[in-house]
């Protein structure tokens, strides 16, 4: 029995994944840093409800409690994240932002990753076969950014970016110092989600895919990586 936590899954592409994995077999917890919106949308699962801040110690460390008190975790998918668009759903240009925004967001998208891996990594040690999949971007690849004609070279923002690109360097180290565990980065692609204002081109069921597969990646599968549904992508 696979036991499986995948943050900021109360919507959108977490949500998803919990519904997958669910159906695949896993024991699931859905964490929400809004408890009421974890609870209805676990229910509709019939996966475990976690209340779950990623920016917050506190609530991160009585996760890792109840979670260990379960029986322990297999599987963790980092998925919360943020974009950091205007209310508008305008994405602020590089002259526009402030290092403010810029810090808040990588509260959650970046910091929040370390802080739930490192609360959760007792508990995955225990695993026999440990999994850790975080929620990277396209938009994390250098390559891509700096090459004009990609549909990444024409995004304006550099907090976001900046953050992803972050979380694959964060993949690239866990995964080195963690040779017994399954560490790797996903870009589920351009996915309508409340995050870009559904202005995504794939369903959260294509985006889902590559967040699936990676958390089902058996022991002798990649660590250390950055893919999408077609395979590796460029640094
Ligand atoms: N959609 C895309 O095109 C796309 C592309 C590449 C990567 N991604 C990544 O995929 C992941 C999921 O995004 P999505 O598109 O599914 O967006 P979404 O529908 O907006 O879902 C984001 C989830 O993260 C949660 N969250 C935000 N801050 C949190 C915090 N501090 N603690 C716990 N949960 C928090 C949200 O909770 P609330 O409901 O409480 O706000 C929500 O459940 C993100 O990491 C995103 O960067 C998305």
């Amino acid at each position: 029995m696979t036991t499986t936590l995948i943050t900021g899954a109360n919507k959108g592409l977490g949500f998803e994944t919990a519904r997958r994995l669910v159906d695949a077999g896993h024991t699931v917890y859905l964490g929400s840093r809004d408890p009421e919106r974890g609870r209805t949308a676990a229910e509709r699962l019939g996966a475990r409800s976690l209340a779950l801040d990623v920016t917050d110690d506190e609530s991160v460390a009585a996760a890792a409690k109840t979670v260990e008190a379960g029986g322990g975790l297999d599987v963790l998918v980092n998925n919360a994240g943020a974009e950091g668009r205007t209310p508008e759903g305008n994405v602020i240009p590089a002259a526009e932002v402030t290092a403010g925004m810029m810090r808040g967001l990588f509260e959650t998208n970046v910091f929040g990753i370390v802080r739930v891996t490192n609360a959760f990594l007792p508990l995955l040690r225990r695993s026999a076969a440990p999994v850790v999949v975080n929620l990277s971007s396209g938009l994390a690849s250098l390559e891509r950014m700096a090459t004009p004609g990609t549909p990444a070279h024409a995004y304006p923002g550099i907090a976001y970016p900046a953050s992803k690109t972050a979380v694959n360097m964060i993949t690239v180290q866990y995964a080195k110092q963690l040779p017994a565990m399954r560490i790797n980065a996903v870009d589920p692609g351009y996915t309508a989600t409340d995050l870009n204002h559904n202005t995504g081109s794939l369903t959260v069921e294509q985006g889902a895919e590559v967040i699936v597969r990676m958390a089902r990646i058996g022991a002798d599968g990649p660590s250390g990586g950055y893919f999408d549904a077609e395979g590796p992508l460029p640094w």
